[in-house]
């Protein structure tokens, strides 16, 4: 079970690899429906895959099986053999059918054994489909019966296995419904939502997804049944789709209607060539407007298989540049249903907290519904623990925390007592010291454009706070060590908490860049022990992790694994996650920790891939990607020759040198 992989991710939007028995899906993969029937279809599956390089197709099992010929013939040759196909095929059970046609003449065991016969690749459960109006007793029975016919199916069955994922819009029965079927499937398929997405009752189908997803498990490839709008794409990502399949581009085709990421598109008002998409291109669309149907149809499912195929690969690379907020947050703009579906995902931080990463390379407004992301929220709830126990804050414009800034700025009042700054960032107020860390640090937004946040020169902002009675007078002292010195215990109290901030500060030094005047690094004996990533945040050198080994509680920060994979660790090599024993549950992913043995040795210091949560779940892939380990058996520890710069020791958001597994890697362990 669980031939899925976690390559990537932004959040619970992953980067997958899926394994079947013809080929690899790289996720999130959009799965065109495809009718059995060749002449039912407007594109062969294999144009299809030619034209879009598709590895994957869905067809209909019950299609198939209600046609003797096919029925016979698909026996025969298989369901590969019938489509004319050799990438991935899934097959779909009959419940939609079922559910729209009022009845199937098969039965959930039948069908099962017939997709077995076909040799599908993926086989799904024959599930009763459960209407959003569902009351809450009739769900209950119909995912009863779901259930049954799910485990019974996965004693038949040793490939790939779909178990849908029904409950209609009762929140605890989806629960219900993800933990079970959790259990049993390689792929969980969210079932029953097609009415929504025909409706754009998008905050419904969020309602959904917030209810399935902290259920389903992590080591499962995540598919939603019928989502093929490509609008719609990155708002499932978002909750981890890993696979999407859709008939849309043939329905709104057959309409006249083309599908764009920021809508859809009635063909007959079109006097524009509004695309120009490599089909587009040849038959500019005020043209195709004055073909027959007949001759617009197949071009116009092909313009939106087009456009859809794109716009997952869009996804998929958001996933990669950590962006995909943004880019839900543009295709939310398509519609205010999707909009709206957006406000409400936002408001769900238990579904995205425990994967949110502790920081990304970027962080820009799309719009008011930016300043909701889950990066937002939690920054200002630890912003309020952090801040809990000082006294007010004295307002400061905000200001690049370099000497030529800071060392005008008093860290203390004239008697000697520390004087705290805050400044107004479009979060709200944020404690200088704090001002530049993820995602306060890397914000860009309207303000940036409107004047409002610009920097005052040093000169100015002397004589801003000359004004003020009570403090040193600009110039009388240089604050910058001061500063400097505050500004490490923030960040380790960001970090790590108060108590070993207090521990550790003591014997460290900043090291602020001599182009910029930014700290970079922070030195314990002249080593460095922490370096300051683009995104503010303090990243442990190996020396670091030493220090934070003794510093912290037991059990804090910590990743522990298994004896099988203590060497690999040490010499700098990737944690995968099938060796990990357990995990700090408040480490999240991006995070730095330390990487130990059973026996609480330090091996290494690495960054998450994984959640604590799925790590030794997900049997496949990396768990931590090591970034500093213990000292080589013969030489040095590269770190500590005196003074690295910031490009040898992993720099934030470049992936390390040891970031990607290679099968071969995983192949050498025991
Ligand atoms: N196709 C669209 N919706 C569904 C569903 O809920 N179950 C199955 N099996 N197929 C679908
Ligand atoms: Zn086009």
């Amino acid at each position: 079970m669980a031939e899925f992989e976690v390559l990537e991710r932004d959040g619970l939007g992953r980067l997958g690899r899926l394994t079947t028995p013809h080929g690899d899906l790289e996720t999130p993969a959009l799965l065109p429906v495809v009718h059995p029937e060749r002449a039912r279809q407007p594109w062969a599956p294999s144009e299809l895959a030619r034209r879009l390089g598709l590895r994957a197709v869905i067809t209909s099992a019950y299609l198939t099986w209600r046609n003797p010929e096919l029925r016979d013939k698909a026996r025969q040759v298989g369901i590969h053999g019938l489509l004319g196909f050799d990438g991935a095929v899934m097959t779909d059970s009959g419940a939609f059918q079922q559910h729209a046609y009022g009845s199937v003449e098969v039965g959930a065991e039948e069908i099962e054994r017939f997709q077995e016969e076909i040799r599908t690749d993926i086989a799904t459960v024959l599930d009763v489909f459960t209407e959003p109006e569902a009351p809450f007793e009739d769900a209950e029975r119909a995912l009863a019966t779901t259930l049954v016919r799910a485990r019974a199916a996965r004693g038949r069955r040793s490939g790939l296995l779909a178990v849908p994922v029904q409950g209609g819009a009762h929140p605890a029965l989806r629960g219900q419904a993800a933990r079970s079927a959790s259990g049993i499937g390689d792929v969980l398929a969210i079932g029953g939502i097609v009415p929504l997405l025909e409706q754009y009752r998008f905050s419904e189908l969020v309602g959904v997804l917030s209810a399935a997803r902290p259920s389903l498990a992590p080591e499962a490839a995540v598919h939603l049944f019928g989502a093929g709008h490509p609008m719609v794409f990155a708002l499932a990502a978002l909750y981890g789709a890993d696979l999407f399949d859709s008939s849309a581009y043939q329905k709104f085709a057959r309409r006249g209607k083309l599908l764009f990421p920021y809508g859809t598109v009635d063909l007959a008002a079109v006097r524009e060539p509004i695309c120009r998409c490599s089909l587009c291109e040849s038959a500019p669309l005020p043209e195709v407007r004055g073909w027959t149907p007949e001759r617009q149809e197949p071009h116009l499912a092909l313009h939106n298989l087009l456009v859809s195929v794109e716009e997952v690969a869009r996804v998929r690379q958001a996933i990669r540049d950590g962006t995909l907020w943004e880019l839900a947050e543009r295709r939310a703009a398509a519609h205010p249903a999707l909009r709206a579906a957006l406000a409400e995902a936002a408001a769900h931080d238990e579904v995205f907290e425990p994967t949110e990463p502790d920081s990304r390379r970027a962080f820009r407004e799309i719009g008011p519904a930016s300043l909701e992301r889950p990066a937002v929220r939690r920054f200002r709830h630890r912003r309020e623990i952090f801040t809990a126990d000082r006294d007010s804050a004295r307002a400061l414009p905000r200001v690049p925390l370099v000497p030529a800034f800071l060392g005008r700025v008093p860290a203390e009042d004239r008697d000697g007592r520390p004087v705290h700054w805050a400044v107004t960032t479009p979060l709200g107020e944020v404690p200088l010291e704090l001002s530049e860390i993820y995602p306060v640090g890397p914000y860009l937004g309207i303000d940036e454009f409107r004047g409002r946040a610009r920097v005052p020169s040093p000169e100015a902002l002397t004589q801003e706070l000359a004004r003020l009675a009570d403090l040193p007078s600009p110039g009388e002292r240089d604050w910058t060590a001061a500063w400097t010195e505050r500004q490490i215990r923030a960040l380790l109290t960001w970090q790590y908490g108060r108590s070993a901030a207090v521990r550790l500060t003591p014997a460290l030094q900043g090291e602020r860049s001599r182009r910029t005047g930014r700290l970079r690094f922070v030195r314990a004996d002249a080593f460095p022990a922490f370096v300051i990533g683009n995104d503010g945040l303090p990243r442990p050198t190996f020396r670091g992790a030493r220090l934070l080994a003794d510093a912290l509680e037991p059990g804090r920060c910590r990743v522990v694994v298994a004896d099988d994979a203590v060497p690999f660790a040490r010499e700098g090599r990737s944690v995968f996650s099938r060796f990990v024993l357990s995990a700090d549950p408040a480490l999240v992913p991006g995070a730095s920790a330390l990487v130990v043995d059973p026996r609480h040795e330090l091996l290494a210091v690495g960054r998450l891939l994984l959640a604590p949560h799925e790590m030794g779940r997900l049997r496949r892939g990396v768990a931590v990607r090591v970034t500093a380990h213990a000292r080589a058996p013969d030489g040095p520890e590269p770190e500590e020759e005196g003074g690295p710069g910031p490009a040898a020791i992993f720099p934030s958001g470049a992936p390390d040198r040891d970031g990607r597994a290679s099968p071969g890697d995983e192949e050498r362990f025991p």
